[in-house]
């Protein structure tokens, strides 16, 4: 099977980036310590529901949220926690997620001497002109600045662009992409820019004040990121991710095969394999919210339910598809007992959505950007 990881949510940041839906807040004031408990409480509660049968703990994601805001001493405490009430593999993979503005050498070794051995870094762009676009607190230097600093003290560093972005031509994106490139990380996130709901870049691109590359241009920019990677020897092994074979994020990896996964902290959810049957959890997203119920109950959690076979099977392939080794499909009937019929795969494969290697089935780079159709086409 695909293994278990432990995401760890840490809901704040400094200033809120205007394009940015994730579950992040701005507090003036936080009482580090007394979160950093609250986590601990939610991991005790994750563990007593897993019971006897606690899987190994391969990977550890603390994400945001900036948790790069966060002292040492407090990853190290819930790095312990977690060691205190699980097995942990000898290759342990522990990922940070660190925003430049609040990156420094203290910081980064003490993180290391926790346990760290992964550092994300969220560079989005690299000009000054875009960053301020973006909302951000750090400018280029800064940017290079913090990546020199992760590349000397982790093994292992990914870097984080935003490209789609308002105006942006294609040449340029081949220049920036260029530049990042050559600081050879090993691994790189890249997103095309999404326009989300009840953020201030959604007003403003509702009344035409921002305006992002068509369809037509940005299918252009993600060609030329696929090239791009892939010739600098990172390829696409996700719709958004590449690394270089074999050291790709495998805690991301754990939840696009299908593994099991723990999530705690405000707006975490999970997947837990609890007595032969999957559990879905999703906590309070609401940080005040969710420390009030971690106090009175002992976890954030607003629901746990059992995810029924079918809705299973078809989380399964919805993640498998997104990867691009795909599927395989007679792990996936062994499993769940059904597979996608083969003249919905056919159809797919003649409009060079999907391509089939024995019992592999995967989406092609235009079927991963296209997933949602692919996906509604192999499902009823
Ligand atoms: C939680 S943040 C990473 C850590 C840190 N908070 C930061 O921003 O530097 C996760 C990543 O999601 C991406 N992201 C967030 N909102 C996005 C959007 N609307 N479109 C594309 N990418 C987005 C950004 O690249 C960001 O680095
Ligand atoms: S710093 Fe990261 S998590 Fe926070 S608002 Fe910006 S993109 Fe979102």
């Amino acid at each position: 099977m695909s293994g278990f990881g432990i995401y760890v949510h840490w809901p704040f940041c400094a200033a809120k980036c205007p394009y940015c839906d994730f579950n992040s807040h701005v507090r003036t004031r936080i009482d580090e310590t007394g979160w950093v408990e609250a986590i601990g409480r939610e991991l005790e509660w994750t563990a007593a529901k897993q019971g006897d049968a606690r899987p190994i703990v391969e990977t550890i994601f603390f994400g945001g949220g900036t948790p790069s805001l966060l002292q040492g001493a407090s990853v190290a405490r819930t790095l312990d926690a977690i060691a205190r009430l699980w097995r942990t593999a000898n290759d342990l993979e522990v990922t940070l997620e660190a925003n430049p503005a609040s990156a420094d050498a203290a910081r980064f070794a003490d993180y290391r001497a926790a346990g760290v051995n992964r550092l994300s870094l969220g560079v989005q762009a690299l000009n000054d002109k875009d960053l301020k676009l973006l909302g951000r607190l750090h400018d280029v230097a800064e940017a290079k600045a913090a990546l020199n600093l992760a590349m000397t003290t982790f093994a292992r560093v990914s870097l984080d662009l935003i490209y789609a972005r308002p105006a942006q031509t294609v040449a340029e994106w081949r220049a920036e992409l260029r530049e990042a490139l050559a600081f050879e990380t090993e691994h790189l996130s890249l997103y095309q820019l999404t326009i989300e709901p009840a953020t201030p870049f959604y007003g403003l691109h509702k009344s035409g004040t921002l305006k992002i590359p068509d369809e037509e241009l940005a299918a252009e920019l993600f060609e030329v990121t696929q090239e791009l990677t892939a010739s600098a020897g990172r390829p696409a092994y996700e719709i958004s991710n590449h690394a270089r074979p074999g050291a790709e994020a495998r805690h991301n990896l754990l939840y696009w095969r299908y593994g099991s996964y723990a999530g705690v902290g405000p707006g975490a959810h999970g997947r837990l394999d609890v007595g032969g049957t999957r559990v879905a959890t999703q906590s309070e997203k609401l940080p005040e919210r969710w420390r009030e119920k971690v106090r009175r109950d002992g976890h954030g959690m607003v629901e746990t339910s059992e995810v029924s076979r079918g809705d299973a099977a078809h989380e399964h392939l919805l993640m498998n598809l997104r990867l691009t080794e795909g599927i395989d499909l007679a792990a996936y009937r062994a499993r769940w007992g059904t597979a996608p019929s083969e003249e919905r795969i056919a159809a797919l494969r003649e409009d060079g959505l999907v391509a089939v290697n024995g019992e592999r089935l995967s989406a092609t780079p235009r079927g991963r950007l296209l997933l949602n159709r692919v996906i509604a086409a192999l499902s009823d």
